[in-house]
């Protein structure tokens, strides 16, 4: 029996977790495994409602679960900086999930917006630093609001940080198939104190690893070649603001948000899994939010418990449903409503 902890949150969120429950029902009766589920809310409505974002006794509820699983924080009404640095990165934070993992694959049937390139080309991971780097919050403002005003935000690498995300990337790299670098993704022709500690670290800890290849590339150059050339990559391994910002570029080579999923994970504590993509509150209660990345979100949380069978089939799924429904991923251009696409996606399930 796994606990879970359910997070809808905000816009689209409850609609794109829902759909992700529905899935996870439908593991439990084919996998003879139960799930207790325990929903939360927390997110922009309860902030208006109630002033809360997120107490302190929740986040030590979350350490008794075996996961968590979040749709979406992000309110139109609320300032932004407040639900995701006091739920989302705040959550990251003190619950030490300091691997943010991000698998960039393209499926069959999918589109992407590069030219003659197909699944066989786009399939590699993101392991993002989590904790530290320039999400730290390190730095602070003088003078503000005057013409002298300052504005210093510094990025926060520890040896110790920095390591063991490397670590990860190499361990998680060993267990892939077909290909095995790893690639660091840095800045070291100008960042000269925090990439000199990442490159440092990366051949150490890459000796660990003889039959895996290093590769580095500055940052600048693997936006460049995440088009050009992604068959080039199989495991990157970079800082927290970089690996933001690549993310979402290799969310949009694989299809865009409707499919892109993430895990924030803690290999020694609870690990957090959530579609990428923003609450979408445009979106949202129009039943048009597509849920295949909160149902892929779920496929790695499976995977994260050891559940490698289950997790396996619910990506099979997502894949049949992306080759033989799906007119696009896109919202309300699917072809079927997201209740529609979730059902569909369990149907698979069953009959595989
Ligand atoms: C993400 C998001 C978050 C981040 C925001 C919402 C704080 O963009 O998960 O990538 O920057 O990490
Ligand atoms: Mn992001």
């Amino acid at each position: 029996m796994y606990k879970i902890a359910v997070i809808p949150g905000d816009g689209t969120g409850a609609e794109q977790v829902r759909e992700g429950l529905k899935v996870l029902e439908a593991v439990s009766d084919k996998f003879n495994i139960s799930f207790e589920k325990v929903s939360y809310d927390l997110g922009g409505e309860r902030y208006l409602r109630t002033g809360e974002i997120l107490p302190e006794s929740v986040i030590e509820e979350f350490k008794g679960f075996d996961a968590m699983y979040l749709g979406a924080i992000g309110h139109p009404e609320v300032k932004p900086g407040i639900l995701e640095k006091g739920i989302l990165l705040k959550l990251r934070f003190e619950l030490d999930q300091y691997i943010n993992l991000r698998p960039v694959k393209l499926y069959p049937g999918i589109d992407t917006p590069i030219k003659d390139k197909g699944p066989e080309d786009i399939n590699f991971v993101v392991v993002r630093e989590n904790t530290e780097g320039l999400y730290a919050g390190a730095g602070g403002v003088l003078k503000k609001g005057t013409q002298d005003e300052v504005a210093v935000q510094e990025s926060i690498n520890t040896r110790k940080g920095v390591e063991r995300c490397i670590r990860f990337a190499f361990d998680y790299c060993q267990k892939r198939k077909n290909k095995s670098t790893v690639t660091l993704c840095g800045k070291t022709n100008v960042l000269t104190y925090a990439f000199d500690l990442w490159e440092r670290a990366f051949y150490e800890v890459g000796r660990e690893y003889p039959k895996i290849k290093t590769e580095y590339a500055h940052v600048d150059a693997i936006c460049m070649w995440m088009i050009k050339n992604p068959e080039w990559f199989d495991v990157i391994v970079t800082d927290n603001m970089f690996g933001d910002i690549i993310t979402d570029l290799g969310a949009m080579i694989q299809g865009g948000m409707g499919i892109a999923a993430g895990g924030n994970i803690n290999p020694q504590g609870v690990s957090m899994f959530e579609p990428i993509g923003g609450s979408a509150p445009k979106y949202a209660g129009k039943n048009v939010i597509n849920p295949l990345a909160a149902i892929n979100a779920l496929s790695m949380m499976l995977e994260t418990l050891g559940e490698y069978r289950a997790a396996s089939m619910v990506e099979q799924s997502v894949i049949q449903v992306c080759v033989n429904e799906l007119k696009s991923l896109a919202a309300g251009a699917m072809g079927h409503s997201t209740s529609e696409v979730g059902d569909l996606v369990v149907k698979y399930l069953q009959e595989i």
